[in-house]
């Protein structure tokens, strides 16, 4: 993938010129557009190359950042145990700090970094803490912590450059604020009529949400083991 590889090259100037780490969204959804059968149930979408296609990706970013509702489901790693490389920094949007004491993420070799709202739970956030977690308070923005100052801090601690790994109300978060620079998405060869990877502007009443069609232009498209990979830079209109 050249293209991703090339701007991923840049992506330290691209937080010194924007104060923001460069962007990568990357996730799995059937073909009709879904992330899994329904919120909170794990399903696995990719096949064993697109898996180690995004283990690959994992190890080209500086930091990987999914929300709770995910760690609740899926308990991920967020590893790269199918290549070569280093684990990125895990990053973890978590307003009210619901991380189980159990999730993988605590006891993996980097800990994760837990993004809240300043009122959390004390005696939890010691508890996260104990295990190695960093918890970082930030100030609330649409849909819980605010994005453009998490990506703030995340650019001062060194990252320049952030894979978003989802879920759907992260993904469409990130979407909607025009913060996503490149985009991976997997399409499996299945439909699953289940939880959609963008979630429609009708749920965020009075939100503007989505006010373009954010679009991959140019687009790139491979046949990876039973699945298609399309990638390419966001145009905003
Ligand atoms: N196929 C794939 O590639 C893939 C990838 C990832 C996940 N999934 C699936 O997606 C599902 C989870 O998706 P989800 O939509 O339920 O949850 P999610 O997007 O993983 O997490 C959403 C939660 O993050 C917290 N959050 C804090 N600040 C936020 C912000 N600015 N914007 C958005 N969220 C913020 C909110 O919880 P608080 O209010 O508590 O902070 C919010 O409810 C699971 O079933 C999982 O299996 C699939």
């Amino acid at each position: 993938m050249p293209a991703i590889e090339q701007l991923l090259s840049l992506a330290e100037e691209h937080t010194r010129l924007t104060g923001r780490p460069l962007v990568t969204l990357s996730y799995a959804q059937s073909l009709d557009g879904s992330l899994t059968l329904s919120r909170g149930a794990p399903l696995a979408i990719s096949s064993p190359e697109t898996q180690r296609l995004t283990h690959q990706l994992r190890a080209m970013h500086d930091a990987i950042l999914v929300g709770i509702g995910t760690v609740l489901a899926d308990d991920p790693r967020l590893t790269v145990r199918l290549v070569e490389g280093a684990d990125p920094q895990p990053v973890v949007l978590d307003s009210r700090l619901r991380m189980p004491l159990s999730a993988r993420l605590l006891s993996g070799r980097r800990k994760p970094w837990i993004a809240c709202l300043p009122d959390t739970d004390k005696i939890q956030q010691q508890h996260l803490e104990m295990l190695g977690a960093q918890v970082l308070p930030l100030p609330a923005g649409v849909g819980g912590v605010s994005l453009p100052d998490l990506l703030r801090v995340l650019a001062q601690r060194g990252v320049f450059s952030l894979m978003v790994e989802g879920g759907a109300q992260v993904i469409t978060r990130f979407l909607a604020s025009r913060l996503v620079d490149q985009a991976v998405i997997t399409l499996a060869p299945f439909f699953a009529g289940g939880l959609s990877a963008v979630e429609s502007p009708l749920a965020h009443p009075g939100d503007d949400l989505m006010p373009a069609l954010p679009r991959l232009d140019p687009l790139e498209f491979t046949r990876l083991g039973a699945d298609l990979v399309v990638w390419g830079r966001l145009n905003y209109p």
